[in-house]
């Protein structure tokens, strides 16, 4: 069986953007695949974080992975910090990439060019990081949204370039993009990605929504004057986004759902959507209850934890003999 393996950070909340571009198919891919999938709090830390929320959005997290459908049975689900191989094979990493690559990644250029002050050195060298992630555990997919893809090529060439230097040591990932919905955009601004840190809440659905909240959210999404619902990313990026949304929520083919709206309006298209991110998140948020007082989540990680840590262990081990690490 192939190994697959991804992460999110736990910083703020939940968007349905991560859902749809990410947990979404780890759900559907846990049946064939080795599955693991972790939360990436070393990450999250690349900015500051009150810990009191850093310790809640995580216990969040893991209980909405199992909420989406991530079964413990199938899929390895554990935290990074706790498993320290992941800061060993980072600075190992860190050391064999250059800071011209490190700065061509797009999230710590955006950063810069906007004059953001305050960058730490972390968010900087955390592509590398992530190179760690996935090199540890053999991955050979990573289904990331297309925002992340950029970092698993970078990851292919640390691995290339550690394997070139040290003899085989790693196996080469690839990046797995879903085609519909790999980028869900902004409601208030669909050139944008919906994001956890945008400061506008309009603009994005939580998990952890109110339904009613975010079906009002839809209906307040921004359109166009042109009046067809059809997908035309370029000139009509705020319908084809709803588009994506109601297609990957219920897999009906987007050009199914145009072919339904000929000759009718907006109006009636939104509520449908509205209605089916409705009764989604009322589905999704009354398993998140159920998950979170049953305490299960200790468990889960617990359980992850102990068959990651192994793997990863025997890993750094054999990296460390590589370069040199290894004296008796
Ligand atoms: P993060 O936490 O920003 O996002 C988690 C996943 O959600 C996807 N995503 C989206 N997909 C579609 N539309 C959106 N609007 C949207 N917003 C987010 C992301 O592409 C990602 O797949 N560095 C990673 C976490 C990470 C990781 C790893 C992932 C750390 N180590 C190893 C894979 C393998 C991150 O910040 O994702």
């Amino acid at each position: 069986m192939k190994r697959m393996l991804s992460g999110i950070k736990p910083t703020g909340r939940l968007t349905l953007g991560n859902y749809i571009g990410a947990i979404r198919n780890f759900v559907a891919y846990q049946d064939d695949y080795e599955m693991f999938v972790f939360i990436a709090n070393m990450h999250a830390i690349t900015v500051p974080q009150d810990k009191a929320e850093l310790k809640k959005n995580t216990k969040d997290l893991i209980a909405l992975y199992l909420a989406c459908g991530l079964n413990p049975e199938k899929a390895t689900i554990f935290l990074q910090s706790d498993i320290s191989e992941h800061a060993e094979l980072g600075w190992i990493l860190i050391c064999n990439s250059y800071i011209g690559e490190l700065q061509r990644m797009t999230q710590y250029k955006d950063k810069t060019a906007k004059g953001e002050t305050g960058i730490t050195a972390g968010l900087f060298t955390y592509p590398s990081l992530m190179a760690a992630d996935i090199l540890l555990y053999d991955a050979d997919f990573v289904p990331v949204g297309v925002d992340q893809k950029q970092h698993v090529e970078l990851t292919r060439d640390l691995a290339e370039r550690f394997n070139n230097r040290f003899g085989d040591t790693f196996v080469i990932p690839e990046p797995l993009v879903t085609k519909v919905g790999a980028k869900i955009y902004s409601l208030q601004d669909p050139t944008k990605k919906m994001s956890k840190s945008d400061e506008n809440p309009k603009g994005t659905i939580d998990l952890l929504d109110e339904p009613n909240v975010a079906r009002k959210k839809i209906m307040s999404a921004v359109t166009d004057s042109i009046g067809i619902v059809q997908y035309d990313i370029e000139n009509q990026p705020g319908i084809s986004n709803l588009l994506t949304i109601l297609s990957s929520l219920t897999g009906e083919p987007i050009n199914d759902i145009v072919h339904r709206y000929t000759g009718k309006g907006y109006g009636d298209f939104k509520k449908e959507v509205g209605q089916v991110v409705f009764d989604f998140l009322t589905n999704l948020q009354l398993r998140y209850k159920e998950i979170i007082s049953s305490g299960v989540v200790e468990k889960v990680i617990q359980d992850g934890n102990e068959k990651a840590r192994h793997i990863a262990h025997k890993k750094v081990m054999k990296v460390k003999k590589k370069i040199g690490f290894q004296i008796f």
